[in-house]
């Protein structure tokens, strides 16, 4: 059966483009063919992605995140699969599934390693956005209070509650009115949380350690500082570590970095998933979540149909158990340190640096006018005066088309590209990144040029795309 399904996939091949188009969404598919990112990709193992003429690319995108063992890891494959031939029971719902124990037991041996610690505590969902949906409503269920603050640029995913905390308009306008009772405060600007939460109606503080769609990270000391604001107030920290979390950024979870952060709620997804089967996981104390599950009555009074699922929980089991056993976090804070130290010489000699940031590997570039040249800055307002966020792609598209290498820019009206790369990745393979890196960002200073002239052409049909 499973050849005769990948048989007849095959023939369909080449027909997703048009399908998209039909039924899920033309303007994706419109503005995938025009950065030329429709490559039709068949295959994905480990660090790479392949075409139909088995042309092999450099997965810095990672899904967004989630394949941090790379693609199709075979150890978790082996679980799903032995998941799938043991006719378990599943889903039960009114029993205890072992495999949510277990995957709970070893998930929280991370953010609880010494007896005493409080984080033990599991609410599991199947997305990010829903930790940060449930993460509100226990903040708001614990403290008896309504506010919750956010961050600007903060992302937190786009259902409504989440989209609440969004420091971006971009993704905010045209959705009509939002959850009431949220507040954004200035990232890394302890008075301004201080001042917000003296008036002691906040239920939550939500943060990413590291931020998404800035690639901005939380300064030294910010975060024990935050906490024991938030402590005197009565208020919740919750850390939002659905990207930045699960080694990524050298530590288990990044607020780790930071001795003496222990904070009330920690909100996992995307690589807990070992890209096979969508998770989330909101880890909490047991004063909290009982708060909320408080009587038999309400012990499912926050509760989805597929949460604890028998594949998600072997897929994060199998995850956490390869993460553990192959030094996956050691290897994200040492090639880390070494790309981003790499990425700071090569931007020396970039006109339109502004910032290399990140932590680990997940770090960013941010890009601004020129400060020198003229002809350099007169190629930028005229980019600007079509487009203000398209520069990124003048790094992007051509990484992609001359290097094979496959990433994104960081967000919408941002001049920020980001790179997550899997965790398993090698120094060889960042070395293709970096030399990579250093064409792309040569050729950005040679006006006329012809990396010039395809991001002023897209720059003006980008224009006509999103104008509609
Ligand atoms: C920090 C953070 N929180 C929440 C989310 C939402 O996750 P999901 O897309 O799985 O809903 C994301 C997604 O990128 C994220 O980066």
């Amino acid at each position: 059966m499973s050849t005769d399904f990948l048989e007849w996939l095959g023939h369909q091949q080449g027909r997703q483009y048009e399908l998209h188009a039909r039924h899920i969404n033309p303007a994706f598919v419109k503005m995938l063919q025009t950065i030329g990112f429709d490559k039709g990709f068949v295959r994905g193992q480990g660090c790479y992605l392949y075409d139909a003429d088995g042309n092999r690319y450099l997965d810095m995108l990672t899904g967004w995140g989630v394949f941090t063992l790379g693609r199709n890891h075979p150890k978790v494959r082996s679980a799903l699969e032995a998941v799938l031939s043991g006719e378990l029971p599943n889903l039960v719902r009114m029993d205890c599934s072992l495999l949510a124990g277990l995957a709970a037991e070893k998930l929280t041996r991370h953010t609880a390693p010494q007896k005493g610690d409080s984080l033990t505590r599991v609410f599991f969902c199947n997305s990010g956005t829903e930790t940060v949906e449930a993460a509100i409503k226990f903040a708001r269920c614990f403290t008896g209070k309504q506010r919750i603050l956010y961050c600007d640029h903060a992302f937190h995913g786009l259902t409504v509650g989440s989209l609440s905390l969004n420091g971006a308009g971009f993704f905010r306008e045209r959705f009509g009115d939002l959850m009431p009772w949220t507040e954004s405060v200035p990232f890394n600007d302890l008075e301004a949380l201080d001042r917000t939460l003296a008036r002691k109606d906040v239920a939550g503080f939500f943060v990413e350690p590291v931020q998404g769609k800035s690639c901005e990270v939380v300064s030294d000391g910010y975060l024990a500082d935050a906490q024991a604001l938030c402590r005197k107030a009565g208020a919740l920290l919750v850390v939002d570590e659905v990207q930045c979390g699960m080694g990524r950024t050298g530590k288990w979870f990044a607020y780790q970095h930071w001795p003496d952060v222990e904070p009330d709620v920690v909100c996992v997804a995307k690589a807990l998933s070992g890209g096979y089967v969508p998770v989330g996981a909101v880890i909490t104390t047991p004063k909290i979540l009982d708060s909320v599950f408080n009587t038999m009555e309400r012990c499912v009074i926050h509760s989805n149909t597929f949460g604890q699922n028998d594949l998600a929980m072997a897929a994060a089991l199998a995850t956490l158990t390869v993460m553990e056993e192959d030094g996956i976090v050691e290897n994200a804070a040492t090639l880390g340190a070494y790309v981003i130290a790499q990425l700071e010489t090569i931007m020396r000699d970039c006109p339109f640096a502004a910032d290399v940031r990140g932590k680990g590997l997940m770090f960013g570039i941010d890009f601004k006018r020129p400060e020198n040249s003229f002809k350099l800055q007169a190629a930028w307002d005229a980019l600007h005066a079509l487009n203000f966020g398209v520069f990124g792609q003048m790094v992007i598209v051509p990484l992609m088309q001359e290097h094979r290498i496959l990433a994104q820019v960081a967000g919408y009206h941002t001049e920020v590209i980001k790179f997550l790369p899997p965790l398993i990745i090698t120094k060889p393979d960042l070395d293709w990144f970096l030399s990579a890196m250093r064409e792309v960002l040569e050729n950005t200073r040679r006006i006329p040029g012809a990396a010039w002239d395809t991001v002023m052409s897209l720059a003006k049909g980008a224009m006509r795309a999103y104008s509609r």
